[in-house]
């Protein structure tokens, strides 16, 4: 019983320590957002989660996380990378002029096998840093078959929206992406652009099995879509990018499928201390318009 007790009083430690990360993520951003998680792994998550039990039980992050723990160390060990890679991507395919003009617009956000959202938050720290979005709507579709890194997904993305003046909606799926794409299919409102976000998930063989469904669905919604993908430098990406790239029609490519490198500043958990390190990816950019029906069309124009 006591040990009971002991193991409950460290989860709540974890959670509350990441409740404090996130008020980081409000009020300064991602970097301190990650010098703060890096603080709880160091602090307490090491203590009952070592690297090769973290690797065996999400076979190195590829399967849903269970655990709150688990989420500290995934963010330790990848998330400066991951965002720094998405970050660096975005700016690369949507430019890195100032645009201070307050124009209206909706956009939809699709984050599949969001994670703990390190591509929406890189994107809304784009926004931040390039665009106006005092006249914005932003809509963001969280896809994640894992509860826990779902919820802190919502904490996060309504924490960082904080940071910006656009007016953000949220909807959590709790999901697989074959069963987003079976049952969700009439989900994304009406919008000026609809961007699909696919961030370190386009090598999960379950993801690929899935491409031609992704693209039927991708050509069913109405109006311009972006398709903005990276990840690590594997094959395995390189081949999910590819596939997705061939699998789409009439596409603009404002980016084709591309090495790229990014500096980051992370802490090692092998070394236990903060490394410098280049983070070699893969990425691509792709734009295509769809038809759209009358209907969306007076919708957009009242
Ligand atoms: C390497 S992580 C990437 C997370 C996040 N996109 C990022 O860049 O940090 C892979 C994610 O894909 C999710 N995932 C695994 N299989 C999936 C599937 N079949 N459909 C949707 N998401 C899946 C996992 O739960 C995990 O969150």
């Amino acid at each position: 019983m006591i040990a009971y007790n002991q193991a409950q009083e460290a989860v709540q430690n974890v959670a509350q320590q990441v409740a404090y990360a996130a008020d980081q993520l409000q009020l300064h951003g991602f970097d301190r957002y990650y010098n703060a998680m890096v603080g709880t792994y160091v602090s307490t998550v090491y203590k009952s989660l070592n690297y090769p039990a973290f690797a065996h039980a999400t076979n190195r992050a590829q399967t849903p996380l269970t655990s709150i723990e688990q989420a500290v160390m995934y963010t330790t060990l990848y998330g400066k990378s991951h965002f720094n890679r998405f970050n660096s991507v975005i700016t690369q395919i949507m430019s890195n002029n100032i645009r201070t003009e307050p124009v209206t617009k909706t956009i939809n956000f699709v984050d599949y096998g969001c994670g703990q959202a390190i591509a929406s938050l890189a994107l809304l720290s784009y926004l931040e840093q390039y665009v106006n979005c005092e006249n914005f709507t932003l809509n963001f579709y969280l896809v994640e078959p894992s509860q826990t890194t779902l919820d802190l997904a919502v904490l996060l993305v309504t924490k960082m929206s904080s940071r910006i003046a656009a007016n953000v909606t949220i909807h959590p799926y709790h999901k697989y992406l074959a069963d987003f794409l079976e049952h969700d299919r009439e989900t994304l409102a009406p919008a000026d652009y609809s961007m699909h976000l696919f961030s370190n998930v386009l090598d999960i063989v379950e993801v690929q099995q899935q491409i031609p469904n992704l693209c039927n669905y991708l050509h069913s919604i109405e109006g311009k879509q972006m398709v903005i993908a990276a990840g690590p430098r594997y094959s395995s990406n390189y081949q999910g990018l590819q596939q997705l790239k061939k699998s789409l029609n009439n596409v603009i490519v404002k980016q084709d499928v591309a090495n790229f490198s990014v500096e980051s500043e992370i802490y090692s958990i092998r070394n236990n201390h903060w490394i410098h390190c280049s983070s070699y990816g893969v990425m691509m950019g792709l734009c295509f318009n769809n038809a759209q029906t009358a209907a969306n069309k007076t919708e957009l124009a009242a």
